[in-house]
């Protein structure tokens, strides 16, 4: 089998049917949970200060430099904790970036050159106590420059979730690098895919090739790279700043530190077909190309969500089922899922290949009803062709002309979501939920890394709707868990052209308030005050 077939053979077997979920763990041991903080011992730690908040850039001012101060509000305000959350006996980590089952797959590794207060080297970010712990420092001549790489460590999310878990590891970097595009947008900075570096030297880049670092313990797999650059007229006004890969340590100028800890001493399952798609969709570009950008790089202080909203973000685990959105909101929420060259859409360089459908349960002024967004124009005709015949395709009443969503039919899907949703309740009780239809066949066989990208263009969405929403006052849940084939027969798709990579919904949320929430770091709340009176 190619490398494309084993990717979309790896979709076939791990779709949920209502006769059959996607193999998994027979039973769960909550008490084995694999630990969700990854460290380094033996690694020297940088600490970062916490100052989001008073360092958000609002537009008017310069953007700060390269530092250790906005480093930490970058991280902070993208993968850093938002909360401890305690009911009865039990105690869990929120962060800015959520995450299928709250396991946290995503690692996050910089890569820092002629940054005042790091030695050049890299680093990996250390969410719980908010630190870089350091992985090597490079004594070699380098370009001052900053890099995010994000990896995976599949095992977290296989722990729960058995083979689906590479789809979630995948949807779960989607919101990550989101997150991050809104963090770096809030402090005045871009942000570009490094979409050139393959897999091979991303995984040197980031260490996550040094088996003597890993010994016995579960490895991550290298998943993106990104450079972050301050505004080209503050740099040289005369050079737009091409997308840069550092360069490769080299053994003799490079010193490695740090020992990966073990995450779960004793896995009870072991899913050969999770590292078999994910060897088969590595990026194999040779070349440190880009790809033709899309869009032009946007201005970033345009449509940031506030620093409270992005640490206040929350998955809804109830939704008022009384409750109905405006139509403005709606649209509103619609709209932003529309391709613009502005955060975070302008870091992603490919043409959209994610079409929302909606199942409309209470807008007011919006029938209830099917809706798609098509969110490229050529796609148009595809769909339409893949569609049910049956379809309206009619503009909804009081949508903005600008919005190419159309209506395909009339009616109330409340119970149809719901059980598309593994009957999760949330899917039915909100203003609206649904599934995200990726151009999926074509686009994985023309490349199998595609694979992987289909999910992440997936994952911006989802982030994009849960900010937004918080925004309004309303609150947004990822759906991971549902039944592809029943959804993609309500609309009458047939084969592998199009395929729901992610679900979504979006309503008020009702709270449970026998949960306490704490603070995210209560033991540097004093410093950070003392910084920030
Ligand atoms: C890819 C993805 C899939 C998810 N799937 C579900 C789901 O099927 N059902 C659900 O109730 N929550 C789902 N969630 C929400 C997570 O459980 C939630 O993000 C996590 O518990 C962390 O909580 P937070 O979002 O409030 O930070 C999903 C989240 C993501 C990112």
């Amino acid at each position: 089998m190619n490398a494309a077939d084993i990717a979309i053979e790896y979709h076939e077997r791990t779709k949920h049917r209502p006769e059959r979920y996607a193999a998994g763990p027979e039973t769960l041991d909550w008490t084995s949970q694999p630990d969700p903080f990854r460290a380094f011992a033996g690694s020297p730690t940088v600490r970062l200060p916490l100052c989001a908040g008073r360092l958000a850039h609002d537009g008017a001012d310069t953007p700060p430099a390269f530092s250790l101060d906005s480093i930490g509000a970058l991280l902070q305000l993208s993968l850093g904790l938002s909360a401890w959350k305690e009911y009865g006996p039990d105690r869990w980590a929120l962060r800015c970036n959520p995450s299928s089952g709250n396991l946290h797959p995503t690692e996050a590794y910089v890569i820092a050159h002629g940054i005042a207060g790091l030695d050049a080297g890299l680093y990996h970010y250390a969410s719980r106590s908010h630190a870089l712990e350091q992985r090597c420092t490079s004594a070699a001549a380098h370009p001052p420059g900053l890099w995010i790489g994000l990896s995976s460590i599949h095992w977290r999310e296989a722990w729960k979730y058995g083979e689906r878990a590479f789809r979630y590891c995948q949807l779960d970097v989607g919101h990550a690098l989101a997150a991050l595009r809104y963090a770096a947008g809030l402090l005045g900075w871009e942000v570009r895919l490094v979409a050139g570096c393959n897999s091979r030297r991303l995984a040197a880049l980031l260490g996550t090739a040094r088996d003597q670092d890993y010994v016995g313990v579960e490895r991550e797999e290298p998943d993106l790279l990104v450079q972050l650059t301050r505004p080209a007229q503050l740099v040289d006004p005369a050079q737009p700043q091409a997308v840069a890969e550092p360069a490769p340590w080299d053994a003799t100028n490079t010193q490695w530190s740090g020992q990966a800890n073990i995450l779960d001493p004793h896995p009870m399952y072991h899913w050969p077909v999770i590292d078999e798609v994910a060897s088969a969709t590595e990026s194999r570009q040779d070349e440190a190309t880009a790809p033709p950008r899309d869009y032009p790089p946007g201005s970033a202080a345009t449509h940031l969500p506030a620093p409270e909203v992005i640490m206040g973000r929350r998955s809804a685990q109830r939704f008022d089922p009384q409750f109905e959105m405006a139509a403005a909101d709606f649209y509103h929420l619609v709209d932003s899922l529309l391709p613009r060259p502005q955060a975070p859409w302008d870091i992603w360089d490919y043409a959209p290949a994610i079409h929302p459908v909606f199942f409309v349960h209470r807008v007011d002024g919006v029938a209830p009803g099917l809706y798609i967004l098509v969110r490229e124009a050529a796609a148009e005709s595809r769909l339409r062709q893949a569609l049910s015949d049956e379809f309206e395709w009619q503009k909804a009443e009081g949508c903005p002309d600008s919005l190419p969503l159309y209506r395909l039919q009339a009616g109330k899907w409340q119970k149809v979501a719901r059980a598309v949703s593994c009957a999760q309740s949330i899917a039915a009780d909100s203003c609206f939920s649904l599934g995200m239809l990726a151009e999926f066949e074509a686009k994985v066989q023309e490349d199998a890394w595609r694979y992987r990208q289909l999910h992440w263009e997936a994952g911006l969405l989802g982030h994009v709707l849960y900010l937004e929403a918080e925004t309004l006052a309303l609150r947004g849940t990822g759906i991971g868990c549902f039944l592809d084939d029943a959804f993609h027969e309500l609309l009458g798709l047939q084969g592998k052209r199009f395929q729901s990579l992610y679900h979504f919904t979006v309503g008020r949320a009702l709270t449970d308030t026998r949960i306490t929430t704490l603070p995210p770091y209560p033991d540097r709340i004093t410093d950070d005050m003392e910084k920030n009176p």
